[in-house]
């Protein structure tokens, strides 16, 4: 060992030294992830004390309403701030010109009341979206093949309104039709809802994540083709920037990234461009295959999941749809 160690060549600047200690490695970590981040996704059905597991996303159940009225009440227990509702409807109630979707006393429209009702401290986000409601799968009306979009719009806004007169305090038009923003804007605003907020799937993108949301809200069987038409090409970021310009000028409070994972980058510059509230969400696709992992064993679930939505918080996200946001606020908790 010579008597002192010449620093040019020898490591002057040691990164190992602040991740030594677990208490330094808290005091420098530079993001936080925590339960006033996430909002839960639900998926519920008609019926009562009815339980449905969805296959491809083992642990999530479609819920009868009186069951999620009590997930509700527990989620709120666990300080998660919002859940997001999705119906799955029965076969029969699915048409081409989804009128079930603007029926007031609708599935959703149901929930939304019970939700209200006996946890009315929670934010409830509704998904508008012509899917759940369309016999041909896809988020608008059909014509030749093709997505329709004025006429769309039209539906969404009706769409809307029900759900927001419901107790709706957030519609999330998931939807990707033009100028549906600002149609919804005015739209609420002229039936008195000026105070019910707008969070647009402004960059959403034709992603083959999907896939098990589809089989929980039974869309999948129905879709005819795909939703290129209307959604993101998964090569681009340009366009996802001009989405959520014209978003926010048409008057949406929040705007949301779709997936998340592989669109990390995509949060980032959304991010950075606007400094906007800026969500992003989890798929059922990234928590399947997550899910799937640790089934086998082959990865570690409570660490996968806490490591991957960190990420989404790196990348910019101030708040994160996860189908596990009890899990997370439970792990956090602990903590
Ligand atoms: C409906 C909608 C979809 C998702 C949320 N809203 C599916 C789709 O666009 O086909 C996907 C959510 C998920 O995969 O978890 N428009």
């Amino acid at each position: 060992m010579p008597a002192f160690l010449p620093h040019a060549d020898f490591p002057y600047t040691r990164m190992r030294r602040n991740r030594r200690h677990e208490w330094s490695r808290r005091l420098v970590s530079e993001n936080r992830l925590s339960v006033d981040d996430l909002i839960w996704p639900l998926f519920v059905i008609e019926g009562t004390n009815l339980r449905q597991p969805i296959t491809s996303m083992p642990g999530v159940e479609r819920l009868s309403i009186d069951l999620l009225v009590e997930a509700v009440r527990g989620a709120h227990d666990l300080g998660i701030p919002a859940i997001a509702l999705f119906p799955s409807v029965e076969a029969s109630l699915k048409t081409p010109d989804a009128r079930e979707a603007t029926n007031p006393d609708n599935l959703v429209c149901r929930a939304v009341r019970a939700v209200k009702k006996a946890v009315p401290d929670i934010g409830i986000v509704c998904d508008v979206a012509l899917d759940p409601f369309n016999s041909d799968g896809h988020d608008g009306l059909v014509a030749d093949g093709y997505v329709l979009n004025d006429e769309t719009v039209e539906i969404l806004v009706r769409m809307a309104v029900v759900q927001a007169e419901a107790g709706c305090d957030v519609v999330a038009p998931s939807d990707m039709m033009d100028g549906r923003i600002r149609a919804l804007r005015a739209g609420l605003d002229q039936a008195d809802l000026d105070h019910v907020q707008i969070l647009s799937y402004a960059a959403k993108y034709a992603s083959a994540f999907y896939g098990p949301f589809r089989d929980a809200v039974g869309s999948n069987g129905a879709l005819k083709g795909d939703k290129k038409n209307y959604q993101m090409d998964a090569a681009n970021t340009e366009e996802a920037l001009r989405e959520v310009a014209l978003d926010l000028q048409e008057g949406a409070d929040m705007v949301m990234v779709k997936p998340g994972l592989p669109y990390l980058d995509v949060i980032r510059r959304v991010k950075d461009a606007f400094g906007v509230p800026t969500f992003a969400y989890q798929v059922s696709g990234e928590y399947a295959m997550l899910k799937a992992a640790a089934q086998n064993g082959w990865l570690d679930w409570e660490k996968v999941i806490v490591e991957s939505l960190i990420g989404f918080k790196r990348a910019g996200a101030d708040a994160i749809l996860t189908y596990t946001a009890p899990e997370v606020a439970r792990l956090l908790g602990k903590r």
